[in-house]
């Protein structure tokens, strides 16, 4: 294959690393600095110019994307992804897993075990927040750090209180998260490629630091994972959208806490500590999956007016119930079930014969007019707009505090 690396670092372990294992295995390869390519959408086809000239045509990218150019540097994957040029990291993938917020504001609806957290931004709601996760002593963190930087352990409330207020005032976004303290300094970086961790370590802090990373002083010993950390690891990833990532979790006392999904992992530390050829087995996955870059599906699937994609989830009322795919209609209305989701297990492409359970999802495809007419909860007729009221602002009452949880 001819392979593009993205990286600002041309001399760095990781990129290098990555270049001769393409090339020990005789793929052509060339490592591109990122900031040097031009997005060209002046012709019919998407297009992309590097140092002012048109590129040639690449098989696959691996995109290595700095924290400090990510908005220039996913634009410029996202342009290789309409290209239809393969990449085992979105630009999607790789700017939900750069936010830490974002990251696990998407991670929690799918069971992946996570430090509690809270985001707030009134001064007057960081006390109850930081109450919400246990109480002090807190994690205050950048929602954009890296290697440690950014992340502070709070003793009191008080000291919590004057960090958030500190950063606040600098326009800096922090979260407030619960201190795992049987972690002790230690934490676990699981490196995914595709689906399985290739490789794994266990990085200690030093002294009393409780940040364990490397650029903090950490060192890094080999680690053979149990099986709830790999598959914690590969979901969390593979929910993030990459299929190259360092997995950061903490040995909570009910089993992996994942911190932060990294979508350009450092390699060095890693295949040191393992004796591992990480950046050997990233190049064979790329080969392997050249041939199907990512779709979004959603993009592309609602090209049709009137046809999407939705998730039907089966009621327990529902006269669903107890019937197979086959029997249940879905099919004459013109609906294509793409994948059953029960409890935690995905079972793709679902054969007609299969029954449906209570609290089965359904994602389809289909006409969203028929799968509107599967939810009867919330059958609406299309909304006409109406007139705008006599009195279109009503009398000032501060929305504050009327926010009373109604049941
Ligand atoms: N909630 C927490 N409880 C205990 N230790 C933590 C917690 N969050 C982070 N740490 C420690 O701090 C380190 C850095 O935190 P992390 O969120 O991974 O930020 P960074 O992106 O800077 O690496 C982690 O590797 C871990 O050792
Ligand atoms: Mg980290």
């Amino acid at each position: 294959m001819k392979l593009a690396i993205l990286s600002r670092a041309p001399k760095s372990y990781s990129t290098q690393r990555l270049r001769t294992a393409a090339l020990d295995r005789g793929h052509q390869v060339k490592v591109l600095n990122t900031l040097r390519f031009g997005i060209d959408l002046s012709e019919d086809e998407p297009d992309l110019q590097f140092r002012g000239k048109p590129l040639s045509d690449y098989d696959a990218i691996l995109p290595r994307i700095g924290n400090s150019i990510t908005y220039f540097g996913t634009a410029v994957v996202r342009q290789f992804e309409q290209m239809d040029v393969y990449t085992p990291n979105t630009a999607n993938g790789i700017a939900n897993s750069r936010d830490k917020l974002r990251a696990i504001q998407i991670l929690s609806r799918h069971n992946i075990g996570m430090p509690a957290t809270t985001f707030v931004r009134d001064r007057a709601d960081v006390i109850p927040a930081i109450e919400r996760v246990g109480g002090a002593p807190v994690v205050i963190k950048l929602l954009e750090g890296t290697q440690g930087i950014g992340v502070i352990l709070a003793p009191d409330n008080k000291v919590a209180e004057a960090i958030i207020e500190t950063m606040q005032s600098t326009k800096q976004n922090v979260l407030i998260q619960a201190f795992v303290k049987e972690s002790k300094g230690r934490d676990i970086r699981a490196l995914v490629v595709g689906d399985r961790v290739v490789a794994a370590m266990r990085r200690v802090a030093q002294g009393d630091e409780f940040r364990s990373n490397v650029h903090r002083g950490g060192s890094v010993e080999p680690v053979e994972l149990d099986p709830e950390y790999e598959q914690t690891a590969v979901r969390s990833a593979q929910i993030m959208g990459l299929r190259v990532a360092g997995v950061d979790m903490l040995e909570g006392k009910d089993g992996p806490m994942v911190m932060e999904v990294n979508s350009s992992p450092g390699l060095e530390g890693i295949e040191t500590a393992t004796k591992l050829d990480v950046a050997g087995a990233i190049i064979d996955y790329i080969d392997n999956q050249v041939a199907f870059p990512d779709i979004d599906v959603r993009q592309r699937l609602t090209v049709s007016t009137g046809y999407g994609v939705a998730e039907l989830v089966v009621h327990e009322s529902a006269d669903l119930v107890g019937t197979t795919l086959g029997e249940s209609g879905l099919g004459d209305r013109d609906i294509t079930v793409l994948t059953l989701h029960r409890g935690h297990t995905v079972i793709p492409n679902p054969r007609r014969g299969r029954e449906l359970e209570a609290g089965d999802r359904l994602l389809c495809f289909g006409k969203l007019e028929e799968m509107r007419s599967m939810i009867p909860e919330r059958r609406k007729r299309r909304a006409r707009v109406k007139k705008l009221p006599k009195v279109p602002i009503h009398d000032e009452r501060p929305d504050d505090e009327l926010d009373a949880p109604t049941s």
